[in-house]
């Protein structure tokens, strides 16, 4: 069976209470039952895990490209300035693994600085703005 790792940056944790008008109401358990429970019906594993640290997110990076893991990624604020977290994400996709960038919002409709994405380019591809459904259409792609 197909692994998928799907990995959460800072303050992800905090989904439910966290700006519900941004982020929605769902909390970050919803999300990891709502991706277990579709991954089970895609025929694929899914490992979904948050830190608020990013050199973890970074060690978690690493892991990936040595055990041959596509991976979803919502690198949260990382994403508008984060170059060591590029450069992990380059590594992975550079091994020939897929990486798909998340993001709950839409960040080009919000504050300037999160128009700026450091990670996309090295992505394979994005996926914005459909709340928790974001990462669900990315675990679609990667099941295919
Ligand atoms: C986010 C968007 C980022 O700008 C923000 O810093 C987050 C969440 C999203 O999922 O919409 O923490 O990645």
């Amino acid at each position: 069976m197909k692994n998928i790792l799907v990995l959460n940056g800072p303050n992800l944790n905090r989904l439910g209470s966290r700006e519900p008008d941004v982020y929605g109401s769902a909390t970050y358990e919803d999300l990891v039952a709502g991706l277990i429970s579709l991954a089970s019906e895609l025929g694929v594993a899914v490992e979904v895990k948050q830190t608020n640290d990013e050199a973890e997110l970074i060690e978690w990076l690493h892991n990936a490209a040595d055990n041959k893991l596509d991976v979803i990624l919502n690198p949260a604020a990382f994403t508008h300035y984060s170059y060591a977290l590029r450069d992990a994400c380059a590594i992975v996709t550079s091994a020939g693994m897929k990486l798909i960038e998340v993001h709950i919002s839409n960040p080009h409709s919000r504050e300037e600085f999160r128009h700026k994405s450091v990670i996309s380019a090295v992505a394979t591809g994005v996926i914005a703005g459909f709340g928790q459904d974001s990462y669900a259409l990315a675990l679609r792609q990667l099941a295919h």
